[in-house]
């Protein structure tokens, strides 16, 4: 009957120690089935966000309900439906990958037979079954991060939420992870929400994304949409040889369709769609009004390009 996997009303959350409003009257609401992306920068709020959504960090005010449902902190509903992979390591060093599952497992309560399974089941999606036996403390960095991962999923949770895990991987690493969770999203209308601050990740990866900036939720919808609606297009910057004029940049307009063109000292800068297949007329205007374009930048349009023009500032000030 409800399709709303989490509905997230007016949470505030104020750290005390600080005064700091690091989530601010935010509302969001989070499909059954999907993948949400957070994105935003560093202390834009998405780990004080997660955490309040698993219950591990009190809110201020506001309320959350999963299936439409407040839970109260000690709920079990809250520990078997939800699965949280922190940014930090959550596994015990000295153990091996197995024990850690294995440990993890039995607090769960799963049989130990369905556990066997279901341990192995997770090893092999994330290409750890050769490491099993190695202590948590001798794997690579990427393997680390696998079974960070495979730590929060051992109960087949039905929402799995994954903080900045995509941190640091390698390309191959982060290919197998995107197809591993793409998969488990699609089983059984799983909910999975992940938190980066990088555009690429959250934009390969996400059905919808949430742009979150000083606590507050910016916007909201599917990456497509959000560059159609704020990403104004590819963005091209053609330093020129010498001063120029107004009327230069109304030469520049119309070599095109749809260019918007404005003045930036000696640059000129042009938002379109598809400006690759522009450039060639954009260059000839300038040539024939006797400038030489002395270098020129291409910015695509991306999630980063939408971020700048919800906020004025580039996504990754760290
Ligand atoms: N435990 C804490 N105590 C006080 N302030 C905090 C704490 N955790 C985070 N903050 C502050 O809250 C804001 C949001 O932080 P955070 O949720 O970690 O952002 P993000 O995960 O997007 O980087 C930042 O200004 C940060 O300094
Ligand atoms: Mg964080």
């Amino acid at each position: 009957m409800n399709d709303l996997a989490i509905q997230i009303q007016d949470i505030t959350k104020i750290y005390s120690s600080n005064n700091v409003r690091a989530v601010d009257s935010l509302d969001l609401e989070i499909y059954k089935g999907e993948i949400f992306g957070l994105l935003g920068p560093n202390g834009a709020g998405k780990t004080t966000l997660i955490r309040m959504i698993v219950g591990l960090l009190k809110s201020t005010s506001g309320h959350i309900l999963f299936d439409g449902e407040e839970l109260s902190v000690n709920s079990t509903k809250w520990k078997y439906h939800i699965g949280y992979v922190p940014q930090e390591a959550a596994f015990w060093k000295n153990l091996t990958v197995y024990e850690n599952l294995n440990v993890i497992g039995t607090t769960y309560n799963i049989p130990n037979k369905e556990l066997k399974e279901r341990i192995n089941h997770i090893l092999e999606g994330l290409y750890l079954v050769e490491h099993k036996k190695k202590l948590a403390s001798k794997l690579s960095g990427g393997m680390q991060r696998r079974l960070n991962l495979a730590m929060g999923m051992v109960h087949d949770p039905q929402i799995l939420m994954l903080d900045e895990v995509f941190v640091g991987l390698d390309p191959q690493t982060r290919n197998y992870l995107y197809d591993y969770l793409r998969d488990f999203a699609s089983k059984d209308n799983k909910t999975i929400i992940i938190t980066s601050h990088l555009m690429e990740i959250v934009d390969a990866l996400s059905d919808r994304v949430g742009i979150l900036d000083l606590g507050k939720m910016l916007a909201v919808d599917t990456p497509e949409n959000l560059k159609n609606t704020h990403g104004k297009g590819d963005i091209l910057e053609i330093e020129v040889d010498k001063e120029y004029d107004k009327n230069l940049i109304t030469k520049v307009e119309k070599s095109a369709k749809d260019l918007v063109v404005e003045k930036n000292e000696q640059f000129i800068i042009v938002k379109t769609l598809n400006a690759i297949a522009k450039i060639p007329e954009i260059l000839n205007a300038i040539e024939d009004e006797g400038f030489t374009a002395v270098d020129v930048k291409l910015t695509k349009q991306s999630l980063e390009t939408v971020f700048i023009s919800l906020t004025g500032k580039e996504l990754r000030g760290d």
